[in-house]
């Protein structure tokens, strides 16, 4: 595992350069492939998270985006703690998440909490939304009795933009993006500092999607919430994004501020994710350079030696690219890559 540099982290250079919440560090996380009805024989590993190195600063939104499969669901579980992790460290608000158990575990998880795809899936359909909300709280011990929960609850709508009267209701009484309002609010119940969430809008039509977004957004400023947005939708990346990183097959590929990465994207494969992504003006459209992947996405059971992107990349040089994996390494301000030749291929 190489991706060891978490330098950028702290790089003096940048002034507005914040604190960091929650600091990863040559993350892991192998599943185990089981086969045999009697012996259940470990036969191989899925690398679902390899050797990722990324710090998420106090108040940032950071962005995490890649093809299906890549992991960055896993990646958010680990965060949580939620996935045994194979190896590596994780770190909250200076404290390490790694070999932690039990209660205080769990008092750490009320600082963390994620918003789902389907709200729908990640809630009782047969609990009220009170009770829903309710329950969250009481998770954490955060239940004072009637008049003081009945006034967080009203807070909460309030802040998620739902009538009172959405109390009494089921979840599917409500729209797609009510259910995900609601989703937000349970998260927030809990006061956390993090907010991760997996493809937050995916589920949503396009223009509910906007809504969410801009929800997500004015709880950030209200609460000073940090977030950790994972998306396959780089439109939505942008928009909402700080700061992205891009995973290719369990690993970090690229790392810059949101208009860097997008102005100016260094890794082949950042590249070639953008290069699909369809531009309104049809002059730009017709101009642009547009870059086809051979291939298909190799096996996270059995990644490729070398660059993982090898087997896929234009600008590969077979004699360091199929053996040497390159490490995360910075190469502009904020700018992380993982590519031996990232400076020429800029160059162009
Ligand atoms: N519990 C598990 N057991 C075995 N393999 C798993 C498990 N969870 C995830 N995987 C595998 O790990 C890899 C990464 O999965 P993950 O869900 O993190 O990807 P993802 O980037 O979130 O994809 P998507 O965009 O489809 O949500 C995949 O190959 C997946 O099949
Ligand atoms: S290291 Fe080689 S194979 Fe990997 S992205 Fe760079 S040029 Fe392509
Ligand atoms: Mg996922």
């Amino acid at each position: 595992m190489t991706n060891t540099d978490p330098g950028t982290l702290a790089a003096p250079s940048a002034d507005v350069e914040r604190e960091v919440l929650v600091e990863v560090t040559d993350l892991a996380v192998h599943f185990p492939i089981k086969r045999g009805v009697v012996l259940d024989r470990t036969v191989g590993h899925v690398h679902a998270v390899d050797g990722v190195t990324l710090g998420v600063r106090r108040g940032e939104t950071y962005g995490l985006v890649g093809e299906s499969g890549c992991g960055k669901s896993t990646l958010g579980r680990a965060l949580l703690r939620l996935e045994k992790l194979t190896g590596g460290r994780v770190v909250f608000d200076g404290t390490d998440l790694s070999g932690m158990k039990g209660e205080p575990l769990r008092r750490m998880r009320r600082r963390m909490q994620m918003v789902f795809q389907d709200p729908l899936s990640s809630l009782d359909p047969r609990q009220s939304v009170e009770a829903l909300l309710v329950e969250g709280l009481r998770a954490h011990g955060l239940d004072r009795g009637r008049e003081p929960t009945a006034a967080r609850l009203r807070e909460l709508l309030d802040a998620v933009g739902l009538p009172v009267r959405a109390l009494r209701k089921y979840p599917h009484e409500f729209s797609g993006g009510q259910r995900q309002r609601i989703g937000i609010a349970r998260a927030l119940a809990v006061g956390p500092d993090l907010i991760i969430a997996d493809e937050p809008v995916s589920a949503l039509d396009v223009s509910v999607q906007a809504q969410v977004v801009n929800l997500l957004e004015d709880l950030q400023g209200e609460f000073g919430l940090t977030y950790l947005v994972i998306a396959h939708d780089l439109a939505v990346v942008r928009h909402i994004a700080d700061r992205v990183g891009v995973m290719y097959l369990g690993g970090l590929v690229e790392e810059a501020g949101s208009d860097e990465l997008y102005a100016a994207p260094r890794h082949p494969y950042t590249k070639a994710l953008l290069s699909a992504v369809p531009v309104p003006d049809p002059q730009v459209e017709d101009r642009r350079e547009r870059i086809l992947l051979s291939g298909d996405l190799p096996s996270p059971s059995d990644p490729p030696t070398g660059c993982r992107f090898h087997t896929r990349c234009p600008w590969r040089r077979p004699e360091r690219c199929d053996t040497e994996r390159p490490e995360l390494r910075t190469i502009g301000t904020g700018h992380r890559v993982a590519c031996h030749y990232a400076e020429e291929i800029g160059a162009g």
